[in-house]
């Protein structure tokens, strides 16, 4: 297959009966490509940590398709112990592993830690997926030489690259500083963007390993996918504001952006896994439904091998030095005032100048974006949300309200309650701030 050939979806060219982990399927990408995978007839194993949004999952999906293979299975890849109990359960059903999806994932708004002190979005983002996959990878290889292959598929972000510059440029990946603990290096997009360049690494790393096995190792990018729970944490107006900022820049065509339905992120995944076309097909990175070329420093082969022994480490892997993360720093109590102090501000406002952000003509599109990306400014305060909306409200002559779809956006204001899954021909609740994420990337990087 050449460089960004389109591989997707060729009719009953797809594989059934197949046994598929799906990790994180109670909602968003993972839920519709259960969903999918189920209808096609194969035995799908929801790997959910909440066994309430679990199970409420596989109803959902037997209510439309009584016959269906949907079973839940409780895994949290944010605990090292769960996800061992969850192989051992596994291993009790009896059954073999043709796929397994690497689906879950977190973005972070404030720096938190796993049980394992692992920081929370590379714990359970990066650490979690690699230590299921290789607890998993005899099973996988069973699999292949009985039936001819298996598959892993890891599913990753376009922001894995650094070439996608939000405002700053981000820093280099360090094995030195895995969890950003060095004064000043966390930050949500950082953190996020170093989990899934990880997720990249892990894939050219076994794809090498497994080479001969019949196993098989792709990541996915499943593009921006509005409808999803990722960026949960952020409050209801600003995940207003972002939302609205989004399809803004839809509308200017900034640039012909990929934007996903639900299903159709569903379905990068999909077809990924049971595609025939996709027999044999490893170590490569796909994206709006495509393969490509991933970023430089997921090909650079001293990172993959140091990224591959340090997480097999922390992961207390056999063969490997066990390592332990130090424990994190004691809590500190938040100050509950999000308005920003005169001197602050001020503050800001010279950063932007420093970085060469005086205002030209012609200009101000990208002006706008580089003060207000997504995912910088999902932890930007309230002040900044009004002085943003008010800025875009001139340039798009479009008065913004903010009200109106409030309290649709996080109904109950409680992210940690199961979340109703809708049927598939009612309108689903809409969070857009993961396209913002993706969006703003790629405008930023033309
Ligand atoms: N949406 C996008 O535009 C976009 C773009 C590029 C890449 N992605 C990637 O796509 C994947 C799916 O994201 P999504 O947008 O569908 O987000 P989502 O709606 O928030 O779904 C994430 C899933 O991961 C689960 N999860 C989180 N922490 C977990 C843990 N510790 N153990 C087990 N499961 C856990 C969540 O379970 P709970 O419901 O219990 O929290 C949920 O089921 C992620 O890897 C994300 O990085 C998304």
């Amino acid at each position: 297959m050449g460089e960004n050939s389109v591989y997707f979806f060729k009719e009953g060219a797809t594989m059934t009966g197949r046994v598929i982990i799906v990790t994180g399927a109670n909602t968003g990408i993972g839920y519709a490509a259960a969903q999918n995978l189920c209808e096609g007839g194969n035995d799908v194993i929801l790997a959910c940590r909440n066994e309430e949004k679990g199970k409420a999952a596989v109803e959902q999906i037997l209510k439309k398709h009584p016959n269906a293979l949907a079973t839940f299975m409780q895994l949290d890849l944010a605990d090292m112990a769960s996800i061992r109990k969850f192989v051992e359960d596994f291993h009790e059903t009896g059954k073999k592993l043709n796929v397994l999806i690497n689906n879950a994932g977190v973005y972070m708004l404030q720096k938190q830690w796993t049980k394992d002190n692992f920081e929370m979005t590379v714990g359970t983002n990066h650490l979690g997926p690699f230590l299921l996959t290789h607890l998993l990878l005899d099973d996988l290889k069973k699999t292949a030489s009985e039936a001819g292959e298996a598959r892993i598929i890891n599913v990753t972000s376009s922001l894995h690259d650094r070439a996608l510059k939000i405002r700053k440029a981000p820093e280099m990946l360090s094995t030195e500083d895995f969890f950003l603990d060095k004064e000043g290096a966390y930050t949500p997009e950082q953190s996020y963007r170093n989990s899934k360049l990880c997720n990249v690494l892990m894939t050219q790393s076994l794809s090498k390993q497994l080479d001969g096995t019949g196993v098989t190792c792709n990541c996915v990018c499943p593009g921006m996918v509005k409808d999803t729970e990722l960026m949960r944490q952020a409050g209801a107006v600003k995940r207003f504001f972002l939302k609205y900022f989004a399809n803004t820049l839809m509308k200017l065509r900034i640039r012909s952006i990929p934007a996903h339905s639900l299903e159709e992120g569903g379905r990068c995944l999909v077809d990924l896994s049971i595609n025939e076309e996709q027999k044999g097909v490893t170590g490569k990175f796909f994206s709006n439904f495509e393969e490509k070329k991933s970023s430089d420093d997921s090909l650079d082969e001293e990172l993959q091998k140091n990224v591959y022994e340090l997480s097999a480490r922390y992961c207390h892997l056999e063969g490997y030095e066990p390592l332990d993360a130090p424990a994190p720093p004691p809590q500190e109590e938040k100050p509950k005032s999000k308005r920003k102090s005169k001197k602050a501000k001020a503050v800001d406002e010279t950063e932007i100048e420093d970085k060469g952000g005086e205002k030209k003509d012609g200009e101000e599109k990208k002006d706008a974006l580089n003060t207000s990306d997504g995912i910088q400014f999902a932890d930007a305060d309230t002040s900044k949300l009004e002085e943003g909306k008010k800025d875009l409200e001139e340039k798009t002559g479009e008065k913004v309200e903010t009200t109106e779809d409030e309290p649709k956006v996080d109904e109950k204001g409680d992210a940690d309650k199961p979340k109703e899954l809708e049927p598939e021909d009612k309108e689903i609740k809409k969070t857009d701030d993961a396209v913002v994420i993706e969006t703003q990337a790629e405008v930023t990087a033309q």
